[in-house]
């Protein structure tokens, strides 16, 4: 077999061993994002970031907000050593107005926002029965409300843009895990979000996608779900036999905010190493064993 080059097609092997990240900018353009605004709530850390991180190679400005403004401005400082115009904002996803304000200072800043990412969330293992009506309702706020929020205070400016939202899913959106009925029903409503909104907002050139990844290494949502003694089990038990990490996340963010998915709305990408070809049973059954409420 051909020896993988940069700017080929092949896939360094280098760059599928564990911890060894594929500089995006190998297979697109430094130039990509040039000019180009994204706006990535909850971009501080985990998924969001590594997302961050592939449109910050890729040459695009960034607005990042989280609940912690310290923590991303922390992300923010990172983001800016590759060069990138980054702001950072503390703005919490169910708080419209303060993410309209981040918004709008991100426009006076770096321009108006031509690519949304929807990803921030919350998530903790709990079982239905043990839920308070206050936790199910928490997740549901950050995740489903916080997206819908998120694209409601961009429209104006992706439709001046004709630019593109992703919001950040999850397995649990079409199939159910156990201790996760507020994260698979909040994911599922994001996702019908998702294609209401690339119905409604087609007209205006603003496409709408979803992106599920699979169990992402180092990330909050790992640390809270997946037993640490289970995790090899787990991986292994993936068709591609590993964790994704951010930046299988963030490529394919790349791909799907940029020209060559100028046809593609209304989509959920599922980018999880097949890991939802095994159902759930496996993961419910070590949730379930290595049940962990502390959060
Ligand atoms: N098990 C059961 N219930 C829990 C819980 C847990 N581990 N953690 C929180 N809750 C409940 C609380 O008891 C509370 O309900 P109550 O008022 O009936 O007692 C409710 O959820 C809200 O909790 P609170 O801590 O006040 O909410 P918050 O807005 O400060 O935090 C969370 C939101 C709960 C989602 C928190 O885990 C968080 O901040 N997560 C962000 C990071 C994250 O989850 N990353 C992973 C993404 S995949």
């Amino acid at each position: 077999m051909a020896s993988a080059r940069p700017g080929t097609l092949y896939w360094a092997p280098e760059h599928t061993a564990k911890g060894r990240p594929m500089p995006v900018s190998d297979y697109l353009p430094r130039t990509l994002y040039t000019g180009h605004t994204v706006f990535i709530t909850g971009g501080s850390s985990g998924i969001n970031l590594g997302i961050a991180r592939s449109f910050a190679e890729l040459g695009a400005q960034l607005g990042i907000c989280g609940r912690d403004g310290d923590k991303a401005e922390r992300a923010a400082e990172e983001l800016r050593a590759t060069g990138a115009q980054v702001m950072a904002f503390s703005a919490d996803v169910r708080d419209y107005e303060a993410l309209e304000l981040a918004m709008q200072q991100t426009r006076e800043a770096l321009g108006p926002i031509g690519t949304l990412v929807a990803g921030a969330a919350g998530n903790f293992p709990c079982p239905a029965e043990e839920m308070s009506a206050n936790g199910f309702k928490v997740v549901v706020d950050i995740d489903l409300l916080g997206a819908f929020n998120a694209a409601r205070a961009a429209f104006a400016q992706l439709k001046e843009t004709r630019g593109s939202i992703i919001f950040i899913s999850a397995g649990q959106a079409f199939q159910p895990y156990a201790m996760q009925a507020h994260v698979g029903a909040a994911k599922a409503g994001i996702d019908q979000l998702m294609k209401n909104l690339a119905l409604e907002w087609g007209r205006y050139g603003i496409r709408c996608n979803s992106i599920a990844p699979g169990p992402i290494e180092g990330t909050e949502g790992v640390r809270r779900l997946v037993p640490e003694g289970a995790r090899e089990e787990l991986a292994q038990a993936i068709p591609l036999q590993r964790f994704g990490r951010p930046d299988d996340i963030g490529r394919v963010a790349a791909f799907l905010a940029s020209p060559l998915a100028g046809y593609v709305t209304g989509c959920l990408l599922v980018a999880d190493g097949g890991q939802n070809l095994l159902g759930s049973g496996i993961w419910t059954q070590l949730l379930m064993r290595h049940a962990r409420k502390d959060g």
